[in-house]
């Protein structure tokens, strides 16, 4: 039996990359996922990931969202909630990665980065569990949270002073909500990518970049958006149900070296 069949599931940022991959796998389990990006044309052409899920006999809509507005991350919610009646899993996963080290870093840089990847997670988790406190449980839970966090935020991201900060805050965010909603039945975790092959808002590495991730990866290869999408279905699964307010490391071991 399909693991996420009935569920619903928003994935934010999910034209390209990581939330791409998460959208796919949970429409290939049974969720009818909201897919909510500024833009719906996925990175480099081909289908769309709407496309792409309705290819492959999966459901799924498409809601154009900046999650930088309350308004937008609201209205995802309501959409799902008006055609299905709940929200049973929360993706926060759109973020940038604007800004160099502290001293090259713009005031606008800093508050973009801010906007998006920490506020936008704000709005997320937010908007989710208005809904989710609303609905009865299934089973234990009422609904499940997962933000995409970071290495970078436990360690110095090099040259990216806001971008460390913001996933930072969105570790510290994830155990917050973890705590205080336990009792309501929402459960809430985050998943840490290392370094994962998406070209992250368009920005092919450089051979240094490239090299200084390979370097930092024990795993004989870097991350590939699926190894992402495996955690976060894990995490979306009855199966994590005892665990709350963890930080999911999906990093070939980078953090443990
Ligand atoms: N790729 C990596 O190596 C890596 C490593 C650690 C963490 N992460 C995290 O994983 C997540 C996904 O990264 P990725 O590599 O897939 O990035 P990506 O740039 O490939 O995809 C990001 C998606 O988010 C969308 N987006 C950007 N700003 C948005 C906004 N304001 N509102 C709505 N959608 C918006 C983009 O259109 C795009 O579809 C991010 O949170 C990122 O910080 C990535």
């Amino acid at each position: 039996m399909p693991r996420l069949e009935n569920h619903t599931a928003i994935v934010t940022g999910s034209s390209s990359g990581i939330g791409r991959a998460i959208a796919q796998r949970f429409a290939s389990e049974g969720a009818h996922v909201l897919l909510a990006d500024k833009i719906e044309e996925t990175r480099g052409g081909g289908p769309t990931t709407l496309e792409l899920i309705k290819q492959s006999g999966g459901a799924a809509d498409y809601l154009q969202t900046n999650v930088a507005s309350w308004e937008d991350l609201s209205a995802c919610v309501e959409h799902v909630a008006a055609k299905h009646g709940r929200l049973d899993i929360m993706v926060n996963n759109a973020a940038i990665g604007a800004g160099g080290r502290l001293t090259k870093t713009t005031e606008a840089e800093w508050d973009e980065t801010m906007a998006v990847n920490l506020k936008g997670v704000f709005f997320g988790c937010k908007a989710a569990a208005q809904q989710m406190l609303t609905q009865n449980p299934r089973g234990e839970v009422r609904g499940r949270i997962i933000n995409i966090s970071s290495q970078h935020g436990m360690i110095s991201s090099p040259n990216h002073l806001a971008y460390g900060v913001s996933k930072a805050g969105v570790v510290y965010m994830t155990r917050q909500i973890a705590s205080d909603y336990a009792p309501d039945g929402i459960v809430c975790n985050a998943i840490a990518p290392g370094k994962i092959l998406t070209n992250m808002g368009g920005h092919v590495p450089t051979a240094e970049q490239t090299a200084y991730s390979t370097s930092r990866t024990p795993w004989p290869r870097l991350g590939q958006p699926e190894d992402v999408a495996s955690a976060a279905l894990f995490l979306a699964s009855p199966e994590a149900t005892y665990i709350t307010g963890e930080n999911l490391m999906v990093d070939g071991g980078w953090m443990a070296s």
